[in-house]
């Protein structure tokens, strides 16, 4: 079985694209880690997901405030956490009592939490080809996670 996909986008819309797949596949509960360096796509991914996901509402990066949580049928939490510099500083927001919610939760700049996370999650790495071209590398870890990504292979 393999425990990666990846897609290789050449514009924002099939980013979008590939944002509203991946969600078509999410149950709750779900964790899904995001890296890649600035501007290079994870609030776009993270933004298509929630919508597709049943958030009618704008979605907006968290970046000032580090966590944000849409309601729709699903309970939806969107941590950035680009601004936090230490595990410290990450425990003292409440990190451990967010990950305990029944719902999914997208991670930008996951680096710091990385000790903190239970088994089962989604890892998204994304890497700038050009300007416009982004490769999307996700990576499964944990049983419900693969199954993610065996349906994202076998569909996309
Ligand atoms: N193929 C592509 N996929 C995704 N974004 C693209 C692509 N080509 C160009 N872009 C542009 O890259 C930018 C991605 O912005 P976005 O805010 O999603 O990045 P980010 O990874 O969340 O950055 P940050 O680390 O600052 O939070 C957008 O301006 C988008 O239009
Ligand atoms: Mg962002």
């Amino acid at each position: 079985m393999d425990n990666n996909y990846s897609i290789t986008t050449d514009s924002p819309a099939e980013t979008i694209n590939f944002g509203h797949k991946l969600a078509g596949f999410i149950k709750s509960p779900a964790l899904i880690l995001l890296k890649g360096a600035l501007g290079t796509g994870k609030t776009l991914i993270i933004k298509a997901a929630v919508s597709e996901l049943g958030y009618k509402d704008e979605v907006t990066s968290p970046t000032f405030s580090i966590v944000q949580e849409y309601k729709a049928d699903l309970e939806i939490l969107h941590m950035d956490l680009y601004r936090l510099d230490s595990r410290e500083e990450l425990i003292e927001i409440g990190f451990e009592d967010y990950l305990n919610r029944e719902a999914v939760i997208f991670i930008e700049w996951p680096e710091l939490a990385l000790s903190l996370i239970p088994a089962d999650f989604i890892f998204i790495d994304i890497e700038k080809i050009s300007d416009n071209q982004r490769k999307i590398t996700v990576r499964g870890e944990g049983k419900q996670s693969s199954l993610l990504i065996e349906r994202l292979n076998q569909e996309c």
